[in-house]
């Protein structure tokens, strides 16, 4: 008896390991699925609805509302800056209104949702706007020389040192942003620690006419 009950509770167990297994097998793969799914439509509703009436479809840059190209922008350096303006020390300036405006649009946003935007925003692709800054590349050549150090010597960017590519990038908005970080508008928040490594980075740079140079050379690349 004990024998036969042993191996029925065998058989059953055996059973119920097979179920478990089967469960453990494919639950997982059904929840990832939707979830997968959930967070697609959830990422690209946002990015579509929110993200690109500024930053134009597929985040092809918007100049008239100073909102700059999106798409090729590098996942890491996306996050990091969603990451400052929710944080708030990006854009805090409220009479700077693009940036104010920007950090608007992110303040709400979970850890998730900016995984998510970001995921689906590298999907991003779309042309390159034309330059529209043209000056002494020559000199800017010169001059770029102290910025290869971190954003790399072809302005490709180096991830270590949280210095994005500059190439592709719309040039209005790079102008911008160097005046940005050279009146401490952007990088001048104590706990913006990679801005105030790019505003001590730039500090060769003096002029309106050194920034076109730069940017001249940049485009360039
Ligand atoms: C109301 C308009 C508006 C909306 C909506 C908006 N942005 Fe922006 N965004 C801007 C403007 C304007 C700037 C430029 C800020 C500046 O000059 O510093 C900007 C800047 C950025 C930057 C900085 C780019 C860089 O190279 O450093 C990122 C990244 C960005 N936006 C991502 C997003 C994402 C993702 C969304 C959607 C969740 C979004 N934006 C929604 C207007 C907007
Ligand atoms: C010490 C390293 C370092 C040096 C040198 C440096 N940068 Fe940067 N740069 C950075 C970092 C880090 C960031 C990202 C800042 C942030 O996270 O907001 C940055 C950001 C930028 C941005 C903003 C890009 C965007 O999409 O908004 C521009 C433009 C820029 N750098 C241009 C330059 C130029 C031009 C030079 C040389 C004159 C230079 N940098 C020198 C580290 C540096």
């Amino acid at each position: 008896m004990k024998s036969v009950n042993y191996t029925k509770r065998n058989k059953m167990n055996n059973l119920a390991v097979k179920l478990l297994l089967v469960l453990a097998v494919s639950c997982p793969v059904m929840a990832s699925a939707q979830q997968y799914d959930k967070v697609v439509s959830g990422s690209q509703s946002l990015a579509n609805k929110i993200c690109a009436t500024c930053h134009g479809a597929e985040g092809k840059g918007n100049p008239i509302v100073g909102a700059p190209r999106l798409a090729g922008i590098e996942p890491w350096y996306l996050r990091n800056q969603l990451h400052g303006f929710r944080a708030d020390y990006r854009g805090r300036e409220k009479d700077y209104t693009p940036a104010y405006e920007m950090q608007d649009s992110v303040a709400r946003m979970s850890d998730q949702e900016i995984e998510d935007v970001v995921a689906y925003i590298a999907t991003w692709q779309g042309t390159e706007n034309a330059p529209t800054i043209s000056a002494d590349a020559n000199r800017g050549s010169q001059l770029y020389l102290g910025c290869a150090a971190c954003h790399g010597i072809n302005a490709e960017g180096n991830e270590a040192l949280a210095a994005p590519g500059l190439t592709g990038k719309d040039d209005w908005y790079l102008f911008r942003q160097l005046k940005l970080f050279q009146s401490g508008y952007r990088g001048g928040h104590p706990e913006d620690q990679t801005g105030q490594q790019m505003r001590a980075g730039m500090a060769a740079i003096e002029s309106e006419q050194d920034i076109e140079d730069v940017l001249a050379y940049i485009n360039s690349l």
